[in-house]
């Protein structure tokens, strides 16, 4: 590996790559991903054997501190995460600022971006109890501040955390308690939400996640970093693509008009991509995808809707299109969205509220990269060149002669 930059900056010369098709921004130790082989390692464990044998506060632990914990270290660090889960009592005025009709993700940029302004006995970077804390809290506290962006939505009250559940089971009842009402959480419908966040932990050097560092390369705070990052998750080319992918989904309808839609994303001058298809990394099956496949049989017949005609949809259109040569010869798979929406659909959630899980999930990878960045010897600012391919130097032209 060469540290091409600095070899270029001493020559004062630089490459172009729009997109970042082929340059590395950083050195990481947290996620593999071998696009090829379609293989995902976090911290060398391949996704598969997580996705089976542990679970997502045990993944935290792995992307955070780099190994795998002790039962003592899972506990200590299960307590700690527990100890943060509400969220000052002040937010909740914060809340009741923004209009009930917003976005759940437009209200989380916003007050995930406000903690640096409740919890700012955090956000000295310089400081490792502080970064310890900032992330910590952000871990506890993503789940709960997603959950009231719900609840506000849909005009019911705040459910407050309860720390006796699991962090997935805890989500699944803020969400869906209501105060008249005992609420019990579904152990088939826990350990799916579970499993879609450690699907969705971290992913490398993805758009949000280089949103975080370049944020964080300034020194600006962890809260306004992973605001930063909430924002960017928020595309429909990224985290906003399993909003997107159910839609469409719902939009077929019936396997019958699928030829209609892959015709359509064939077809350059539609516009139209089939959502929850293709990576920038992957050019052979998303491994998360697979895993996410098997977990919608499993929720679906477990729920006794094995039948759901969303999900036939979806296994008609990948079939169709994994034997079409368009997407075959561009190497356009499902990827880990494609399924993700399914589940979350069956487990009744609105698609407003897919990519704030998918935010909650990819906290904990987020953190793990900026910490790693923070932690750096000679640590740079981000800071991209550009081409310039404006207008010549010219002189400036009163508006009288305009
Ligand atoms: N449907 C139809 N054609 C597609 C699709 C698609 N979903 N994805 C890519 N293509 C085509 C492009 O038109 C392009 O064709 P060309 O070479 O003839 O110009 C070729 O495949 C390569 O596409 P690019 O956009 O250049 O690939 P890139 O790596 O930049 O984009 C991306 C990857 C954004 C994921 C893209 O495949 C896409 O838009 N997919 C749909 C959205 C989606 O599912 N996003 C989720 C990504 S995973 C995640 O964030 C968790």
């Amino acid at each position: 590996v060469v540290d091409i930059g600095k070899l270029y900056a001493q020559a004062d010369v630089f490459t172009f790559d729009p997109g970042f098709t082929s340059t590395a921004a950083c050195e990481s130790t947290i996620t593999y991903i071998d696009g090829d082989k379609g293989e995902l390692l976090h911290r060398g464990y391949p996704i598969e054997q997580l996705a089976e044998h542990s679970h997502y506060l045990e993944v935290c632990y792995l992307l955070l501190y780099g190994e795998l914990p002790t039962a003592a270290q899972l506990k200590d660090f299960e307590a700690r995460v527990t100890k943060h889960t509400m969220v000052h009592e002040q937010m909740h005025n914060f809340f009741r600022g923004f209009r009930r009709d917003s976005h759940p993700m437009a209200t989380m940029v916003g007050v995930v971006g406000a903690m640096s302004a409740f919890y700012h006995d955090s956000l000295d970077i310089n400081d490792p109890w502080h970064r310890e804390v900032a992330s910590i809290r952000m871990i506890a506290k993503l789940p709960t501040i997603a959950a009231m962006a719900y609840k506000y939505s849909i005009g019911q009250p705040f459910v407050y955390p309860k720390n006796a559940l699991s962090y997935a089971g805890n989500f699944l009842h803020m969400c869906f308690a209501v105060p008249t009402e005992d609420y019990v959480v579904n152990p088939v419908l826990e350990k799916a939400m579970d499993r879609i966040m450690m699907l969705h932990a971290d992913h490398e050097q993805n758009a949000s996640t280089s949103t975080v560092r370049l944020a964080g390369s300034s020194g600006a705070n962890p809260f306004a970093c992973i605001a930063a990052g909430i924002a960017c998750l928020w595309g429909p080319a990224h985290g906003g693509a399993n909003q997107a992918c159910l839609e469409m989904l719902k939009e077929i309808g019936t396997v019958d008009r699928i030829p209609e839609y892959v015709a359509k994303a064939k077809d350059k001058n539609s516009g139209f991509r089939l959502m929850g298809f293709g990576h920038r990394v992957y050019k052979n099956f998303d491994p998360r995808a697979t895993v996410m496949k098997q977990s919608a049989d499993e929720v679906l017949g477990l729920l006794g809707i094995e039948n759901n005609p969303l999900l036939q949809v979806a296994k008609e259109l990948e079939r169709i299109a994994l034997s079409d040569d368009y997407f075959i010869s561009k190497k356009l798979y499902p990827n880990v969205d494609f399924y993700s929406g399914i589940i979350l659909e069956a487990m009744g959630f609105p698609t407003s509220m897919f990519t704030p899980i998918f935010a909650i999930s990819r906290t904990v990878g987020w953190i793990s990269q900026w910490k790693e960045m923070i932690g750096e010897k000679n640590q740079k600012i981000g800071r991209p060149r550009q081409l310039y391919v404006g207008a010549a130097k010219r002189d400036y032209v009163d508006t009288r002669h305009r």
